[in-house]
């Protein structure tokens, strides 16, 4: 009798099962998510989020200057204001810090692509993502159509420190078609829209509400955000967003809706971005810090997880994850 081996041929060696690979995670994919404040020579570590940082900009350019170095293209940045209202107005102001980290990084590392949040939560007093309408009745509701005002003087302002695109967050309706409209009216041709088309209300974002301190102070965002069991909503989401302008779409988050990257990615031209959020990182990070999990670096259940959002279908890749998965590949 010879022995039997049939598909295992193909995983004999480490140089057979490389070549043999069928989904690759590659430096140039990933986008990093970096958290921008007021102050000088700040690093403060995020508690629930182990190895991230609320950074100044001068820490913010020597933290690109690292990732640069390792081959990743582009950052998205979140402001923490120095003072927070009910119309988030640091979030449109020229001096917003994030206009001034936009500006410093375009200084310093040109090539390097800045992609802003557009988003109020952490700019308003109240922490919704938009201007906040009550009734009579003490109900309350975010007004579609005055937030949108808000995010066409955010588009501009960014735009006018020299963003290369700008990124929606907020889930309101009509948000792409309102920024397209402005920025080419303002002949700010060349700023790229990256859509957060088909954003959950997910329970995942709970460190990213510590990092950026944009908790909501009373309810909820699921009047804006989506129901985590719809998916027939992502692809109308995605679809609106794409006939209104988008130039890249997302799912967010990544790893609960895996699925709906995977049904999403056919039916699309431009390249589909997923979000490996501050939960789905919380969560590796502190089963490895329990010992629960595997702590070598790189990490391999990052690394598996980045490998199933790839293969799932998504073109690029947010996550906190990169640096340290990118520096080991
Ligand atoms: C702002 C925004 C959120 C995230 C990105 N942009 C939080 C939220 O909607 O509450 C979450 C990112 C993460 O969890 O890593 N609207």
């Amino acid at each position: 009798m010879y022995p039997l081996t049939r598909y295992r041929r193909l995983r004999q060696t480490p140089i057979i099962r490389k070549m043999v690979q069928e989904t690759r995670l590659s430096a140039s994919n990933f986008i990093f998510p970096l958290f921008v404040k007021h102050g000088k020579g700040l690093r403060q570590p995020i508690l629930s989020m182990p190895g991230q940082y609320q950074l100044s900009v001068d820490e913010m350019l020597r933290e690109i200057q690292r990732i640069k170095h390792l081959g990743i293209p582009a950052v998205l940045l979140f402001g923490i204001p120095k003072k927070k209202d009910p119309l988030g107005q640091e979030a449109y102001a020229r001096k917003g810090i994030i206009q001034v980290a936009i500006r410093s990084i375009k200084k310093r590392f040109p090539d390097m692509i800045v992609m802003a949040d557009l988003c109020f939560c952490e700019y308003t007093s109240h922490g919704h993502c938009g201007v906040i309408k009550r009734s009579r009745h003490g109900s309350f509701d975010v007004d579609n159509d005055r937030t949108l005002q808000l995010v066409r003087k955010t588009a501009l302002a960014q735009a006018e420190a020299g963003v290369d695109f700008v990124a929606p967050s907020g889930m309101m309706d009509g948000v792409v078609k309102t920024i397209r409209t402005e920025l080419d009216k303002k002949r700010f041709t060349k700023v790229g829209i990256l859509s957060y088309a088909a954003k959950y209300a997910s329970a995942f974002y709970g460190p990213f509400r510590d990092a950026a301190q944009s908790a909501p102070q009373f309810g909820h965002r699921r009047s804006y955000q989506m129901d985590p069991a719809n998916i027939q909503e992502a692809i109308k989401e995605i679809m609106a967003d794409l006939a209104e302008g988008a130039d890249m779409v997302m799912v967010k988050p990544a790893l609960a809706y895996l699925d709906v990257i995977a049904r999403i990615r056919p039916k699309l031209t431009v390249p589909l971005v997923a979000y490996n959020v501050s939960g789905e990182y919380a969560m590796v990070k502190a089963a490895e810090e329990k010992g629960w999990l595997d702590k070598k670096i790189p990490s391999p259940a990052a690394l598996e997880v980045l490998t199933a959002i790839k293969r799932a279908g998504a073109d690029l890749i947010i996550s906190y994850h990169a640096p340290e998965i990118v520096s080991h590949l």
